[in-house]
Parts: C-alpha cells; sequence; structure tokens
C-alpha cells in the first residue's frame, strides 16, 4: 500500500505573507491568491501559520480540541498579567475552551437565537433614523465615524443604559480594540479601557438590581440577569459577558458596515436598490460579508497535527483569515465579483466556525442589513475620494477615515 510521506511545516518553503504591514491591508487579497499559487492551503508570516484554503480552515477547525486559544500567550507577551486588561483577556469567553465554554455558551444561547434577534429589529431600525435625522443634514461626514455609534448605541439600547455613556464607552472600544495587535505602546489606554468597561457593567447592573423593569418585554439585560438570578451565571461571569458583548459587537459591525458601503459606492445602481429594497439590502450584506469579512481567528495547537501530508508542529499559532476563504474558485465561482445573487452565499465563514462561532451573528447580520438599507434611502448618490488608511489585516481588520459627501433625502 503507498503512504505518503509527512513534511514538517518547518521544513517546508512556504509563501510568506506580510499580513502586518500597511501596504497588505490595503489589499490583502492579491496576497493571499499568490500564496495559494505557491501552496494550496498553507503560508507563513511571523508569527506562525496562515492557512488560506476554505476547505483546510473547516477540516481544521472540525477538531477545535486539537487547539487552544492563544489570549493568555497574548497578555504574557504584553507582559500584563494580572493586570485589568489582562484578568479580562484570560476570562472573556472567547478564551475559555472546552466543558467550561460549552456551560456558558448553553446559557446564553437562548437569548441570541435568530428569533430574539429578530425582535430586536424595530430598536435596530430606530436607532440608525436617529442617528440619520443626526448625521444626514451634514451633507458630508466620515462614515467610519459616523457608522461607529449604530453597534454601540444598539448595544445600549439593548441592556437599557442611558446614551449619555456613549462617548465613553466608544473611547473604551477603540482602545479595547487594538488588544491583538500585541503592540505595548497601547497598553495605557487598554487598560483604562477595560476599567472604565468594567466600572460602567457594575453601576448598570447595580441600578437595574435597585429598580427591576416590569411588565415589559425582557431585555437582553434582564435575560442575562435572569441566569444571574438563577445560579446559572455567577456576578463576575456576568460583569465579563456584557463588556465582551460590546467588545466583540464594536469593531467587527463598524467595519463590516463600512467595507459593505465603501463596496457600493463603485455600485450605485446596486446601493440605490439596498435603499428601496430591504430583501436585496440583506443579500448584498450576504455577499459582503464572502468578500469582506472583518477578522482572522487565531488559535495554538495542542498536538502535531497532520494534515494533506503536512505536520503542524505542537505550539504553532496557526491564523486563519476568513475571508480569504471563499475568495477562491473552487468555492465561490467568480470568486472576485460582487455578486449579491449569487447561489451559496451562506457558506461564507465570516462569523467563524466551530464551538466559538459568533453568538451575536443574528444581531450582528440584522443591525447592517438594517443599518444599509436605511442608509441607502436617506444618503443619496454618495461620493468618496477612498478610505484614508486601512486597519491592521491580523486584528480586526477594515477601513480607516471613509470621508463622504452625499444628498441627503427626506426621513
Ligand atoms: C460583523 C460583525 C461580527 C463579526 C464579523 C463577528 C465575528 C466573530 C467571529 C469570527 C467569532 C469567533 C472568533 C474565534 O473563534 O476566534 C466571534 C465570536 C463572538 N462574537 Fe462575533 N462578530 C460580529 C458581531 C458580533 C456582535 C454584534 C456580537 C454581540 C451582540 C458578537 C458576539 C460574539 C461573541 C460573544 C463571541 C464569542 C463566542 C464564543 O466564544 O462562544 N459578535 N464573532
Amino acid at each position: 500500500m503507498a503512504t505518503t510521506a509527512l513534511q514538517y511545516g518547518a521544513d517546508l518553503d512556504l509563501p510568506f505573507l506580510t499580513m502586518d504591514e500597511d501596504a497588505f491591508a490595503a489589499d490583502p487579497f492579491p496576497h493571499f491568491a499568490r500564496a495559494r499559487a505557491a501552496h494550496p492551503w498553507l503560508a507563513r508570516w511571523k508569527l506562525g501559520y496562515v492557512v488560506t484554503d476554505y476547505q483546510a480552515m473547516r477540516d481544521l477547525f472540525a477538531n477545535e480540541s486539537d487547539m487552544r486559544m492563544m489570549y493568555d500567550s497574548i497578555v504574557a507577551i504584553m507582559e500584563a498579567k494580572g493586570t485589568p486588561w489582562g484578568n479580562f483577556q484570560e476570562r472573556h469567553m472567547l478564551s475559555m475552551m472546552g466543558e467550561p465554554h460549552k456551560r456558558l455558551r448553553d446559557v446564553l444561547a437562548p437569548s441570541f437565537t435568530p428569533r430574539r434577534a429578530n425582535l430586536h429589529r424595530p430598536l435596530m431600525r430606530a436607532t440608525i433614523a436617529e442617528l440619520l435625522d443626526e448625521w444626514a443634514p451634514k451633507g458630508e461626514f466620515d462614515f467610519e465615524e459616523f457608522a461607529s455609534y449604530f453597534p454601540i448605541t444598539v448595544m445600549c439600547r439593548l441592556i437599557g443604559a442611558s446614551p449619555d455613556v456613549i462617548p465613553r464607552l466608544r473611547s473604551a472600544m477603540e482602545a479595547i480594540g487594538l488588544s491583538t495587535s500585541m503592540d505595548p505602546r497601547w497598553l495605557p489606554a487598554m487598560q483604562e479601557g477595560v476599567v472604565t468597561m468594567e466600572t460602567f457593567v457594575d453601576e448598570l447592573i447595580a441600578a437595574r438590581r435597585a429598580e427591576p423593569r416590569t411588565g415589559q418585554e425582557p431585555d437582553l439585560l434582564d435575560l442575562l440577569m435572569a441566569n444571574n438570578a438563577q445560579g446559572e451565571l455567577s456576578d463576575r461571569e456576568l460583569a465579563d459577558v456584557l463588556i465582551f458583548l460590546f467588545v466583540a459587537g464594536y469593531d467587527t459591525s463598524k467595519n463590516m458596515l463600512t467595507l459593505t458601503f465603501w463596496e457600493l459606492l463603485s455600485r450605485p445602481e446596486m446601493y440605490r436598490r439596498c435603499g428601496e429594497d430591504h430583501d436585496y439590502a440583506r443579500k448584498v450584506v450576504e455577499e459582503a460579508f464572502r468578500i469582506h469579512s472583518t477578522t482572522s481567528n487565531q488559535r495554538i495547537l495542542s498536538r502535531d497535527i497532520p494534515y494533506r501530508g503536512v505536520v503542524l508542529e505542537k505550539d504553532s499559532i496557526v491564523w486563519f483569515p476568513l475571508s480569504v476563504a471563499t475568495h477562491d474558485e473552487r468555492y465561490a465561482a467568480d470568486a472576485e465579483r460582487f455578486d449579491p445573487e449569487r447561489e451559496q452565499v451562506n457558506r461564507h465563514i465570516g462569523f467563524g466556525l466551530g464551538p466559538h462561532i459568533c453568538l451575536g451573528q443574528y444581531i450582528a447580520r440584522f443591525q447592517i442589513h438594517e443599518g444599509l438599507h436605511a442608509i441607502a434611502s436617506r444618503l443619496r448618490d454618495p461620493q468618496s475620494p477612498g478610505p484614508q488608511g486601512y486597519r491592521p489585516f491580523p486584528g480586526t481588520w477594515g477601513l480607516r477615515g471613509l470621508p463622504i459627501t452625499f444628498t441627503p433625502a427626506i426621513a
């Protein structure tokens, strides 16, 4: 019987990706295409391996017990053990693995079903309408800045927080969003961001305990506090989950909405239709997720993993750039074409894979959908000189500043 020789990844001459460079972030996808031409599924960058193929991502994630999260390593590299930021990174649910993670996920899942998220649509519509009432009369603004207020305002309303806190929380989110940059220069701001969030959620929980809401449909905070009252979530877990919901939903949603809008700037007919046709806007959002999702998952291997003739060594760091997978002709015909009507658009993996797949994905999908529909009906004929820069690719990728001018339409 023929045997396939296994080669250690370290011995292979793999394509090298300079993922952390500005020029890379400005146009990442041709780099990945070149890497795939040199090796069908694996590349390297300065912090480990990069998986470049859709099926390889799915196969490797099928056994998540072979991998572990790397937040504790990030904290160690940043020499921040025992600090507020370090403790939060080591404790939040994306750091948890195995049974403790499953238990927490099972407790939270009923509050994040598609049905629950759908109940939040009126709140999302009201939020984007109010933001547009405030911003649209200007006739010009930075779209990224505008977009940043949307997910944070939705999240505040989902938990009944006062809008007064939004500027403070937004600064904290901007700082905490730099966590995977592993750049010690940002550490003081990240520490301050976590302390701000801890104070905010402690006060929020205390206020709701002192004055419970009655006679209304429970909001997200009521649901989580009911889990806490039933002993399913400890006080610490409740606070950490609340903070993490903000962190997980901020950069990702803001960048995704901005990337989607940017994609449509050169497609005025599609953009116009998004404002008129609610269902078409949903298809555009799904296609935008296929072509531009913002995150890369990272894991550390818990053992040597043989895969397609290569052994990926124990303790290696492996990166999974999720949007890259569906830029591949094998998985999406005419993959570089932005086509909202394409079939199987749901095969994108922008919300991740495996046990940690995005808990807030329906909230994220619905708020970007409602946001895009409302924006396209209120900001007519948008024009832009283009993005002012790009967020680093290995963190939460996106545009840095997108100035636009437009004709405001009546609400
Ligand atoms: C465009 C928006 C979003 C994108 C692209 C996105 C993407 C992701 C991805 C890829 C993961 C898995 C990360 C990993 O396995 O390493 C994840 C996890 C998570 N996301 Fe999202 N996300 C988005 C919005 C949101 C929102 C709005 C919320 C909250 C309402 C949220 C809450 C979470 C939570 C709690 C987890 C951790 C799940 C777990 O560990 O079991 N996300 N997200």
